[in-house]
């Protein structure tokens, strides 16, 4: 089964917890690819069983403005069949804590499967690892249950 990770990182933070959570996916024998949301082929979603997005927060609680094609794309695709997540990091010196997390997570959930969702502070650190773990488990059951 084929999961992409898609996700924007400026400073590598959203980077870092995407590259832990392909690890923890491959751990699971399936064929994951990690690619940058410019770089990503947004035509055709539905070729993907599922689909994690990794984006930081920007503004005030905002979507970066280089996710926004991504969040268009499920929206106006058939994507109802394809398991998601979403996984970011953030600040919790602002008042909206991984905004973008929340925005994304409203659109799947109207749209895919969301499997799971999860917010890190700023760069990932050990005891995070087990909330990876978690989101990759969610994943990995809501996936093998579809098929
Ligand atoms: C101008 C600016 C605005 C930000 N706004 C928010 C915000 O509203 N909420 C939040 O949780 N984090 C906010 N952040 C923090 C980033 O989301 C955080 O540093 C993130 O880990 C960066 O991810 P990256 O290392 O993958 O680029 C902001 C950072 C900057 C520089």
């Amino acid at each position: 089964m084929k999961i992409a990770l898609v996700y924007s990182s400026v400073t590598g933070n959203t980077k870092d917890v995407i590259y832990i959570l392909k690890g923890l996916l491959q751990f699971h024998k399936m064929e994951v690819t990690a690619v940058q949301v410019g770089d990503f082929p947004l035509a055709k979603l539905a070729k993907y069983d599922a689909i994690v997005i990794g984006t930081y927060t920007w503004g005030n609680g905002e979507i970066p403005h280089e996710m926004w094609p991504l969040y268009k794309a499920f929206e106006t695709q058939d994507v109802k069949n394809i398991i998601t997540g979403v996984v970011g990091t953030g600040d919790r010196f602002y008042p909206h804590f991984c905004g973008a997390v929340d925005e994304f997570r409203d659109m799947l959930f109207v749209h895919t499967v969301l499997a799971a969702t999860l917010k890190i502070e700023l760069t990932p650190q050990l005891q995070d690892l087990r909330q990876c773990q978690k989101f990759a488990e969610s994943l990995m059951g809501k996936l093998l249950k579809s098929h």
